[in-house]
């Protein structure tokens, strides 16, 4: 057997089968689809072309999230380190298989264990499968489940002295206040009483910047916004003419977040799941949100949460934080 198939092996024999109900993609389009304004899911952005144009969202010059944060982590880890303490069990939402995962599992003191938690089984083999592969000393415990939802950690065989919840890419954003209310909350209830989160947000900054990125001169962002419907057409048949919606991405100040839609070219219906769907011309349908917080607005999400806010890094310019939260 070769070493990624063994890997492959052990990855599989830990995994933690929680057993998370699969996506109803054809449900939650007709759900957002009939209410007014019309809106679709943006967690099913991600599929495989999805993920690949995301990856190429982080390479525009205007999408300056990724960058960012990856270079205020770089700097920041061995002060990170130093707060979170030795012993961990590090603990991502996501599969969690790139340079930021890395970084962390490198320069955190005494790893013991890594969980990723990640709905999909396979994107959660091949990730763990890399990883313990790279990181030979850290036991790797994946939890196939919802992250959206409290769950029992697997115990370390070596225990840990804490666990650390890892949420990076202002992913947090794309929730809305309530919603991510609601996950941070299961998070403080999986991290326990002695643990900490450390989260990725992006900042509130001067309203050009931010819409910028979300509207990048090349397109991608159009193209990743407009792949939720080719993806629709691809898995549940719909009829959405890719040319007839147009990507527009606006920064809503007063709420604190890029709210982005596609919008209808001209009147006309789409059949979806047997059912009809009828636009009109000009007709806005949201389809993600991406908050961009305040220091008083972060804390306040977190307070509500039952969470308080113990340290926080920025970048010299202030575009981007990561704050470390533990139990109020
Ligand atoms: C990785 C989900 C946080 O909201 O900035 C990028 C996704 N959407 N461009 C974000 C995204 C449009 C991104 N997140």
């Amino acid at each position: 057997m070769n070493a990624a198939a063994s890997a492959l092996m052990r990855a599989r024999s830990a995994l933690t089968d929680l057993h998370p109900l699969p996506d109803d993609i054809a449900a939650d389009a007709v759900a957002g689809l009939s209410k007014t304004p019309k809106t679709l899911p943006s967690k099913y952005f991600y599929d495989a072309e999805g993920s690949r144009l995301f990856e190429a969202i982080t390479r525009q010059p205007e999408y300056y999230l990724t960058g960012t944060e990856l270079a205020l982590l770089e700097a920041s880890l061995p002060s990170i380190a130093q707060a979170i303490g030795p012993g961990v069990h590090v603990v991502e939402y996501g599969s969690g298989s790139g340079r930021k995962t890395e970084l962390l599992l490198e320069s955190l003191h005494d790893v013991v264990a890594y969980t990723a938690v990640e709905i999909s089984r396979t994107a959660l083999i091949e990730s763990t499968a890399r990883l313990s592969q790279q990181f030979p000393q850290i036991e790797m415990l994946p939890v196939c489940a919802d992250f959206t939802r409290p769950l029992a950690l697997p115990g370390a065989k070596r225990p840990a002295q804490r666990t650390v919840m890892f949420f990076p890419g202002s992913t947090l954003g794309n929730f809305t206040t309530d919603e991510a209310a609601r996950l941070l909350v299961a998070m403080r209830q999986t991290m326990g009483a002695h643990g900490c989160a450390l989260i990725g947000i992006d900042l509130d900054k001067d309203d050009a910047l931010i819409e910028a990125a979300y509207n990048d001169a090349a397109g991608v962002t159009a193209q990743f916004t407009l792949n939720l419907l080719a993806r629709l057409n691809r898995e549940i048949g719909s009829d959405f003419d890719l040319g007839g919606f147009r990507h527009k991405a606006v920064y809503a100040r007063e709420r604190g977040r890029i709210e982005t839609f596609l919008v209808s070219q001209r009147a006309q219906s789409v059949q979806l799941a047997g059912r009809t769907f009828d636009f009109a011309a000009d007709e806005a349908m949201q389809v993600e949100y991406s908050h961009k917080y305040t220091d008083a607005g972060f804390n306040a999400l977190a307070t509500h949460a039952g969470l308080r806010t113990t340290h926080g890094w920025n970048d010299a310019r202030d575009w981007f934080g990561l704050r470390l939260l533990q139990p109020a």
